[in-house]
């Protein structure tokens, strides 16, 4: 099957951010084609996002890594764009597990790359971080905040990853990228039927307080109150998942009608603005009325006391701005961690 309207490849589209992105294409009206390995989530999230915009979608269960059997989908299908998403993200097994994100997060790129490069695909989003900027003492930080050494190996796939595509940029006339730098992406679907699915013990702070609230977690920790900032508690820029897969819509536009000022670039996607770890703990409380029993905790390994971003660039650039506030996205993480749990 070829595909008629403007198509886009979704590696690791069954994700997080991936489903969310894909329902925002197809709602801008793309095409859609889906690969995922499911290694982080499962066939639930395809029909989420299929209940969402009201048809079936194109997937394949295929591994990034497996060239072959991405090559097969690149045969079979006329894209012209990919967004790249499938990556491992587990900061703390990054480091327990090196070689498994290197060998993951960097094959399933460069075999993308490859790909798109052997069959004249020339537009591609690359699922980068703010991980990437390190403890950086230029706040807000902007995108020509010099990248500080990454401080772990799951950090370091995304440096390397984005020097990988600007060199690939630069080298092959028919390759253009864009590299998004995601700050902490948040919430999920209004309609509570597509949101994260953190496996096991989550890491980040909003799923493990979602989780307190439904009573799967008896406490959060919140992870040292004795950094530099106003209440003690570490400084974030949450940017809703929704608004965030926008700037992805927003990204590919700009590449497709032939807006882009380089054939390589790179754009912060956050609020540009810092939020506290209490106070998304009692924004959550006031914005959902529930319960979240916490207690305040050492610092955990690794965390920078605060970053939050810039957003200038991406506002003019891609015209594009945070349409959702932070009440609305934590009742719709609510929502969603209700629909899991079958709570009223
Ligand atoms: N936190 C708690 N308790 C928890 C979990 C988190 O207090 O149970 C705190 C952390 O200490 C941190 C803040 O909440 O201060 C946010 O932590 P997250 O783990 O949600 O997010 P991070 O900012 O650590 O991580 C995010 C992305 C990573 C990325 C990293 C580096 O999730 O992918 O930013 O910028 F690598």
């Amino acid at each position: 099957m070829s595909c008629n309207r403007e198509c886009v490849l979704v590696s690791g589209g069954a994700g997080y951010i991936g489903t969310h992105t894909t329902v925002a294409l197809i709602e801008a009206g793309y095409d859609v084609v889906v690969v995922d390995n499911f290694s982080n989530s499962d066939a639930s999230a395809i029909s989420g996002v299929e209940k969402i915009v009201g048809r079936k979608i194109a997937f394949h269960q295929v591994d990034t890594c497996d060239r072959d059997a991405l090559k097969r989908v690149f045969e079979q299908h006329g894209f012209n764009s990919v967004i790249h998403f499938a990556a491992f993200k587990a900061v703390g097994e990054s480091v327990a597990d090196p070689l498994k994100y290197y060998q993951n997060n960097l094959v399933s790129f460069m075999n993308i790359l490859d790909l798109m490069k052997e069959y004249q695909r020339p537009n591609v989003l690359f699922s980068s971080s703010a991980t990437v900027y390190g403890d950086t003492d230029t706040l807000p930080v902007t995108e020509e905040s010099p990248r500080q050494p990454a401080m772990s190996p799951y950090g370091n796939t995304k440096q390397i990853a984005e020097d990988v595509l600007r060199d690939c940029c630069r080298a092959y006339d028919a390759i253009y990228g864009i590299a998004l730098r995601y700050f902490n992406p948040i919430g999920a679907h209004p309609s509570a039927l597509i949101g994260e699915l953190p496996r096991g013990v989550p890491n980040n702070l909003l799923p493990y307080v979602t989780q307190t609230a439904a009573g799967v977690r008896q406490c959060l920790s919140i992870f040292g109150n004795d950094y530099d900032t106003p209440d003690g508690t570490c400084l974030r820029d949450y940017i809703d998942v929704v608004d965030l897969a926008r700037a992805h819509v927003a990204a590919l536009a700009r590449m497709l009608h032939h807006g882009m000022k380089d054939k390589y670039e790179i754009f912060n996607v956050g609020t540009g603005n810092p939020v506290s770890v209490l106070e998304l703990v009692n924004s959550f409380i006031e914005a959902n009325g529930v319960d979240v029993p916490f207690k305040i905790s050492g610092r955990r390994q690794g965390d920078v006391p605060a970053v939050w971003a810039d957003t200038a660039l991406a506002n003019k650039e891609l015209g594009w701005k945070t349409e959702r506030n932070l009440t609305q996205t934590l009742r719709a993480a609510w929502a969603w961690e209700k629909h899991l749990r079958n709570i009223d």
